[in-house]
C-alpha cells in the first residue's frame, strides 16, 4: 500500500487546526508534529487522558484498554493509538 497523507481538522478549546495526518502515524504523534498541544499521558492506550471523538472520517485503534464498545459507537477515540483510515478526518475535544 501506497503511504499517503491526509489531513485532520482538530476542535480544541473553541478554535479550529487543520493539518497533515500522514498514514501510519497515531493522531496524537500528528498533532505534536504540528505543534498543537492536546491532552495526553500514557501514550499506551491505558490511561483515557487523550479522548476525543470524531466528527467526520475514520479511523483504527492500534491497541485500547479504555473504551468499550459503546464508546467507540459514540466515536470517541484515543488519540494515542488512532490512526487514519480516510483521507480526511475530523475531531474535537470540545465536547
Ligand atoms: S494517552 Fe493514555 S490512553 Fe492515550
Amino acid at each position: 500500500m501506497a503511504e499517503r497523507t491526509g489531513a485532520v481538522t482538530v476542535r480544541i478549546d473553541g478554535e479550529e487546526h487543520r493539518t497533515e495526518w500522514p498514514s501510519g502515524v497515531v493522531l496524537l504523534e500528528a498533532l505534536t508534529r504540528a505543534g498543537i498541544e492536546v491532552p495526553h499521558s500514557c501514550t499506551e492506550g491505558s490511561c483515557g487522558a487523550c479522548v476525543c471523538r470524531i466528527v467526520h472520517g475514520g479511523v483504527e485503534m492500534k491497541s485500547n484498554n479504555v473504551l468499550d464498545a459503546a464508546d467507540i459507537a459514540d466515536g470517541y477515540l484515543l488519540a494515542c493509538q488512532a490512526v487514519a483510515t480516510t483521507d480526511d478526518v475530523a475531531v474535537t475535544y470540545d465536547d
